[in-house]
């Protein structure tokens, strides 16, 4: 269905694209093995490569990569220049990270948390300590200093504790230590795919008889390492869905929804109509539409979500109009440690990100300007949330503590 004619994507347009990306992407791989060897040789192993791989590769490299690293350099994806310019951030050094994660260069809870593994990967690798302890003493540091990039999302300390309980369960000789981090950041990012893949497939039935569905931010490939939460939840009904409609709220003010969600379900010609935030309310009563699907940055042992800034009017549109509220997030995105919403710490943004457009003001100099990156939806307005273990239901004290069997 396309509701109040939107513009729809082309199919072969994006098709063609796809294709423009798998062959990037094996040219980027290739360069990684081959290193300067010949032309010939690379094209004789992409050849070989997608014939070997088949529909898995095309399957696994539907959107522009996001996070990645390769000889010794964490490759990020802007998406602070999207869509605009597709290029891709080579950080050599641990810091570069840092800023590429308090810039939103690299966003999305589960891309932030496997970004900061592959940093303390870069930062293990580039140490000059001699001994393991001492590596471990440096890495310990550079973990506080990533953590401390955005507080809300808890994937990044939830990977950064990963990355430094298998540092510290290697032999003590530093080169055990650097292979257990870099090793440890590469099983995140690989378990990073599959679990949104698990999520998306999950969800999918959720998704199964409707026309339209409306999601807010970006909680797709580009908020992960690939796939996505809520746009995997929407990626795999639209297997048996094809006619599914996807609302993007545009996501203000940092437009992850109209810059990003829009770009990539573009590229995977899924129908989308951007709309402004303000419009999710009136589109909820005058179309019809399914669910709502989110992500979240952070869900309490009690099943309430932090979500980008306006998830929470959504919800309480989405249950005034009887539309279920969905939030699809992996079990890393769960933190039992923290019992209820009120304890989770809201992330203020810069006031500029408000009050300018690409650098022109535009509110009065004298405004004062209130700049929360997210909210807290409380449980009671959530039907469900999609994780790779299946869907948790309420009471979500107990569907929690079950999923994390307890
Ligand atoms: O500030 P951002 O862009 O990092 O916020 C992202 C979100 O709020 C996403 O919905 C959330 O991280 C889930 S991503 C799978």
């Amino acid at each position: 269905m396309k509701p109040f004619g939107n513009s729809g994507t082309n199919g072969t347009v994006a098709a063609s694209n796809q294709g423009c990306l798998l062959i990037k992407y094996m040219l980027h791989k290739c360069y990684q093995l081959l290193g300067d060897k010949s032309k010939e040789s690379v094209t004789v192993f992409i050849l070989v490569s997608l014939y070997l791989e088949g529909t898995q590769m095309t399957d696994t490299v539907q959107n522009p990569f996001t996070v990645d690293y390769v000889d010794g350099v964490v490759i990020l994806l802007d998406q602070a220049a999207l869509p605009a310019k597709e290029e891709h951030i080579h950080c050599t050094n641990w810091q570069r990270v840092a800023k590429a994660i308090a810039d939103l260069e690299v966003r999305g809870a589960p891309a932030i948390g496997v970004a900061a593994a592959f940093g303390m990967a870069l930062a293990a690798e580039t140490s000059t300590a001699v001994s393991g302890e001492d590596l471990l003493a440096e890495l310990a540091e550079v973990g506080e200093a990533l953590n401390a990039t955005r507080p809300t999302a808890v994937n990044l300390a939830w990977a950064l504790e990963v990355v430094l309980r298998e540092a510290h369960q290697a032999p003590r000789e530093r080169s055990s230590v650097v292979d257990a981090v870099v090793s440890c950041a590469r099983r995140l990012h690989a378990e990073d795919l599959a679990t949104c893949k698990a999520i998306g497939d999950n969800g999918a039935e959720l998704l199964a008889g409707a026309s339209n569905v409306i999601t807010h931010c970006n909680a797709g490939a580009l908020a992960t390492v690939g796939y996505g939460t809520a746009l995997g939840v929407i990626r795999s009904a639209q297997k048996t869905n094809p006619g599914l409609h996807v609302w993007v709220d545009e996501t203000r003010p940092v437009l992850q929804g109209g810059r990003l969600t829009a770009f990539e379900l573009g590229r995977d010609g899924i129908d989308c109509t951007v709309i402004v935030d303000g419009a999710a309310a009136s589109v909820l009563r005058a179309s019809d539409v399914g669910a709502a699907v989110v992500g979240a940055d952070r869900i309490a042992a009690n099943g309430d979500v932090a979500n980008k800034i306006g998830t929470y009017g959504l919800a309480i549109a989405a249950r005034h109009h009887g539309v279920p509220f969905y939030v699809a997030a992996p079990l890393s995105t769960i933190d039992p440690n923290t019992l209820s919403g009120q304890e989770i710490e809201i992330e203020q943004r810069p006031a500029a990100e408000v009050a300018q457009y690409r650098g022109a003001a535009i509110t009065p100099e004298s405004a004062q300007v209130y700049n929360p990156a997210f909210d807290v939806t409380p449980a009671e307005l959530v039907d469900g949330i999609i994780t790779e273990v299946g869907i948790l239901r309420a009471p979500y004290d107990a569907s929690i503590a079950a999923a994390f069997g307890n």
